[in-house]
């Protein structure tokens, strides 16, 4: 019998969504579908919306018009215990860690909602070494005050925290900003085994190596829209530089010649 997980197909489908901050349209009709099975990753300027996408994702801002669908349901409710329940868990852009709080609870923090029953430290000790075990080589003391922790490890802490829920789809906002290269590659592993068992990730990164490296499908953003959607094959780097500034010297050049160094 295959387990509830195994049957769980997450497709997530956005139509249409614009988000405004005042004056400035960070998102615009935007749309965007999502398959199981693949890492998504969302590529764009600075400014060019991607963090806003992922806080409506992630149920910390709610767009002004527009609709989430999750496995056809619509998203009727915005807030971030509400996306967990949908098994959307984010690792935001900012590494937001209690600095005088231990690792073990910063791991931790704010895995008791009302969906969830809570779990003994024993168990929180276990999940927490075998989460760490799959992201880094480093020993990390789990009651160590987070403060004291270099911020490279930090990040791995705030990973970890998202880890810990079993989402279905894993957002990573810009998470390999800090890490070092043994690291980052075990987080590329991790990533590849997460969507082999037929989940999905969204990726963010402004990094070509790493997109290039990693993705399934990149969908371009431009000043809140998405332009294009590629499938791996047809990513690269003069293409890629074409859909995000198309009117640039840089972006006409590589075109010509997909050799040049950059
Ligand atoms: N809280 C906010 N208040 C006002 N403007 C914002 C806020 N958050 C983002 N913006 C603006 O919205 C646009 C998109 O930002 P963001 O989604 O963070 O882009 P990205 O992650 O692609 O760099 C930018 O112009 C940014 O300045
Ligand atoms: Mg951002």
């Amino acid at each position: 019998m295959p387990s509830a997980r195994d049957r769980i197909i997450i497709v997530l489908d956005l139509k249409a969504i614009h988000k405004r901050y005042g004056e400035t349209r960070a998102l615009e009709a935007l749309d965007l579908t999502c398959q199981p099975g693949t890492v998504h990753t969302v590529f764009g300027e600075n400014g060019s919306g991607k963090s806003t996408l992922v806080k409506i994702l992630s149920g910390i801002i709610t767009p002004d018009q527009g609709e989430v669908r999750v496995n056809g349901q619509i998203v009727t409710r915005y807030s971030p215990l509400w996306m967990r329940h949908l098994g959307i868990v984010p690792v935001l852009q900012e590494v937001l860690v209690a600095p005088n709080v231990s690792v073990i609870d910063n791991i931790f923090m704010g895995y008791d909602g009302i969906f969830r029953r809570r779990i003994s430290r024993a168990d929180r000790i276990t999940r927490a070494r075998a989460t760490l075990t799959r992201l880094t080589h480093a020993e990390l003391d789990l009651d160590q005050l987070v403060e004291s922790v270099p911020l490279p490890q930090q990040q791995l802490i705030v990973i970890a925290r998202a880890l810990v829920h079993d989402p279905s789809i894993l957002i990573l906002d810009e998470a390999t900003a800090a890490l070092d290269i043994e690291d980052r590659d075990m987080l590329f592993a991790l990533i590849r085994e997460f969507v082999g068992s037929g989940r999905l990730v969204i990726y963010i990164s402004h990094r070509m190596d790493e997109v290039i490296a990693l993705s399934d499908v990149v969908t371009v953003l431009r000043s809140g829209r998405a332009v294009a959607s590629l499938p791996r094959a047809e990513v690269s780097i003069p293409r890629l530089l074409n859909l995000v500034l198309p009117d640039t010297p840089l972006a006409q050049k590589v075109t010509e010649n997909p050799h040049v160094q950059h």
